[in-house]
């Protein structure tokens, strides 16, 4: 496994299961062969109803070693609403803090100074490690950075080899955030790509892994969802070996 530094000083794991979808015992089962087969991270969202789920699939492990995230939706971003959400994420999953809190999408009718200050404050109650975003573009990036007390670490928003994030993700390098690929595949629409199925027959690789090493090569994060046990385990075998440049360009060029 591989970590990235982030701007609160604590570290994330390149690599993490997403668990948009997923619900109920298959939430619980896939969370379980994950963590066997040795994630370290989890992907929920408030939003998701899958915190009990996830609970379930934690008893028994030493929490502390995996990292999760849960995240806010947009319609519980004033202040007493956002830490009444983060208390109630805390007891479903049966933990003490969250490793990272995201703002699940930008809500312009709620001053984001009010949504941070919350943010801030369970941060010092130790509840939350690091603080971010999510679906955040690079104006709304700047705007909280302008108000907030407390480093936005992370911005997670929708990246693959069809939807490049170039310009956010330089924006971001350049201001310590780090950033979170979601639907690395596209929820499934790159399956099949002509160019990236030759490029992982070249390495005898699948194209989940070829898409995923790409992301992490340029140091994003990337929450793949699978309930496939073969399939999450493929996703796991992303840290060592390299795409050689021309490949790498290859990738870049499929941006639509
Ligand atoms: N912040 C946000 O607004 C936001 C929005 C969307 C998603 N997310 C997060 O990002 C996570 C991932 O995105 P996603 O759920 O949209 O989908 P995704 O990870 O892009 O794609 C999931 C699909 O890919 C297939 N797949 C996974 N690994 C594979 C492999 N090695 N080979 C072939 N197929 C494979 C899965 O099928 P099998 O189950 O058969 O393997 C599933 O159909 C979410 O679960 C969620 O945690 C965040």
């Amino acid at each position: 496994m591989q970590y990235f530094e982030l701007a609160s000083g604590y570290k994330m794991p390149a690599l993490g299961l997403g668990t948009w979808q997923l619900r109920g015992s298959t939430c619980t089962k896939t969370v379980r062969t994950a963590l066997k087969l040795g994630y370290d991270h989890i992907d929920t969202a408030d939003v998701y109803g899958n915190h009990q789920a996830i609970r379930q699939a934690l008893q028994g492990t030493d929490t502390d070693g995996i990292f999760i995230t849960s995240k806010v939706w947009r319609a519980d971003l004033h202040h007493d609403d956002l830490l009444k959400m983060g208390n109630r994420a805390l007891s479903e999953l049966g933990i003490d803090h969250l490793d990272l809190l995201l703002i699940h999408w930008p809500n312009r009718q709620v001053p984001i100074a009010e949504t941070l200050a919350a943010m801030a404050e369970w941060v010092q109650q130790g509840k939350v490690r690091s603080i971010g975003a999510s679906n955040f573009t690079i104006r709304d990036l700047q705007e909280a950075q302008q108000v907030t007390k407390v480093p936005i670490s992370v911005n997670q928003v929708k990246f693959h080899p069809y939807n490049n994030q170039r310009d956010l993700l330089a924006y971001c390098n350049d201001h310590g955030i780090v950033v979170t690929a979601y639907s690395p595949f596209g929820n499934g629409s790159l399956v099949g790509d002509r160019k990236l199925m030759r490029i992982a027959s070249k390495y005898d690789r699948s194209f989940a892994q070829i898409v995923l090493r790409w992301l992490v090569s340029k140091g994003v994060v990337v929450i793949p969802k699978s309930t496939n046990p073969n399939h999450l385990a493929d996703n796991m075998d992303i840290f060592d070996w390299e795409l050689e440049p021309q490949d790498y360009e290859a990738i870049e060029a499929l941006d639509r």
